[in-house]
């Protein structure tokens, strides 16, 4: 533990707050009051889908393409339970990923980088030390598909981290393409529509470490943001935090952890697949004063120059083409210039006015 005599307004790359176990939260950390979390944020009521017999039994996929579609309009959001991907490899990713943010700093900081085009990159911020308020989290970010062609620039420390990330990104992978094949079945375009594309598209892990915080209501561990993905998938450890933004009113709505489950999200390219349809929801991370929370976003998008655009069959009078295309490149482009750009989302970028 650290006294807390450190210069508070200055952070620089590589000396966190959150990892020197710091007892009070250092300014460059805190949002501003208006945008302080109230901690009174309601449990959400998500939808649970159970996707046993999805592949293989026509009338439990006809249920499960219906209940997916109407999660996706309604809310966003949802979670699945017999998924497919075995507890203990689930266990395995967050234990390795639990061990990795355990390291000591040197060993961590290896992989410490700005620059966002890089595939594989330690972090606690967009940009360490250029924004104007840290997060208090820090990140280890992958590139994952196909695996063979990243695997050896992951971390080698713990020495199972790329055994257990491995498993895991392989099989989140293959779900991701099961689930992406529902959700096009639900619009009208066929469950493999996007198949080949996500096949070959980009697998962003992002592996996230919530240190506990003193004072958590002072800080976020990621502010609202919407996903550059089709869909994510989110794996957590016992810890929660995620909120999402209720699409109805705009409450924030904690998502309670369900051991087994996963977490899944429209992301923004999914938003303009549907043309609008399905909304990219908004969410945040919460801190907690007791425990370190571990979680594993998995984001799937279709390859770095493939252009996800709206189908035909998705637009008409009522449905006005709504999106410019655009391709994860594009987003990367709209990241590394988003301090000249401050408050606009990337999603926001490719809305037509009408
Ligand atoms: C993300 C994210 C949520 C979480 O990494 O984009 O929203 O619960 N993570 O860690
Ligand atoms: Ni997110």
């Amino acid at each position: 533990m650290e006294k807390n005599n450190e210069s508070s307004s200055s952070c620089p790359m590589g000396k966190t707050a959150q990892e020197k176990g710091f007892l009070h939260v250092p300014e460059c950390y805190k949002v501003q009051p208006v945008d302080r979390l109230r901690f009174d944020s309601k449990i959400a009521d998500i939808p649970t889908i159970d996707l046993e017999g999805m592949c293989d039994n026509p009338t439990r996929r006809r249920e499960v393409v219906e209940y997916i579609g109407n999660a996706c309009r309604n809310s966003g959001f949802f979670q699945v339970i017999n998924h497919g991907i075995s507890q203990s490899i689930l266990d395995g990713a967050i234990s390795t990923a639990t061990r990795f943010f355990d390291l000591p700093n040197a060993e961590k900081a290896k992989f410490m980088s700005n620059e966002v085009q890089k595939p594989v990159r330690y972090g606690t911020s967009i940009k360490d030390g250029l924004d104007k308020v840290q997060f208090w989290r820090v990140f280890l970010k992958q590139y994952a598909n196909p695996l063979n062609d990243w695997i050896h620039l992951w971390p080698n420390n713990p020495s199972d981290y790329r055994e257990k990330m491995g498993d895991y990104a392989v099989a989140v992978q293959k779900l991701a393409i099961e689930i992406m094949g529902t959700i096009t079945e639900s619009l009208g375009l066929g469950p493999t529509y996007l198949t080949t594309k996500l096949d070959d598209g980009m697998q962003v892990m992002v592996v996230n470490c919530y240190p506990k915080c003193p004072q958590a209501e002072l800080a976020f561990g990621i502010p609202p943001h919407s996903d550059y993905s089709c869909i994510t998938i989110l794996l957590q450890n016992s810890a929660d935090g995620l909120e999402i933004c209720d699409l109805g009113d705009g409450s924030w709505k904690l998502i309670p952890v369900v051991h087994s489950s996963l977490q899944v999200n429209v992301g923004d390219y999914l938003e303009v697949l549907s043309n609008g349809r399905y909304k990219s929801v908004v969410h945040r991370v919460t801190l907690n004063s007791e425990k370190t929370r571990v979680s594993i976003a998995s984001l799937h998008s279709l390859g770095m120059d493939v252009k996800m655009e709206t189908p035909k069959e998705l637009v008409d009078e009522g449905h006005p083409k709504g999106y410019k295309e655009s391709s994860f490149n594009d987003f990367l482009v709209f990241i590394s210039k988003i301090n000249l750009d401050e408050g606009k989302s990337f999603l926001s970028t490719l809305k037509i006015q009408k």
